[in-house]
């Protein structure tokens, strides 16, 4: 039987150094874990999502944020920036965990054992 696990990978050492790279944007994109990502701050709470719009794969580095979801620029599908829903589709996000020594971000994946 497989399982799924949670692979943590420290993105940075602070919040406020998340803060300071995205210079005050509300969606900054990244690469990180070989993988194309955005961050984004919305009401006070950073989170990270795949920079890859699940309707149509192209990339949200002009998204917005609105009521909780971020929403894709090419025809405005909004996804829930908590759960990644929306549209009955799913934009594919990673938890954030603030840590002691800094700020991890959550990389599921399947495990046989
Ligand atoms: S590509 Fe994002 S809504 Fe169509």
């Amino acid at each position: 039987m497989f399982s799924t696990k949670m692979k943590w990978l420290k993105l940075a050492g602070s919040l406020d150094e998340i803060e300071q790279r995205m210079r005050g944007k509300e969606v900054h994109p990244i690469s990180f874990n070989n993988l194309s990502l955005l961050l984004v701050k919305h009401r006070g709470e950073f989170f990270l999502v795949k920079n890859k719009c699940p309707h149509q794969g192209m990339r949200l580095d002009e998204a917005s944020c609105e009521n909780g979801y971020i929403v894709c620029p090419w025809h405005h599908y909004g996804f829930d920036l908590k759960t990644g829903r929306g549209g009955g589709l799913y934009l594919d996000n990673y938890p954030l965990e603030k840590r002691e020594d800094g700020v991890y971000a959550g990389f599921e994946y399947f495990s046989w054992f």
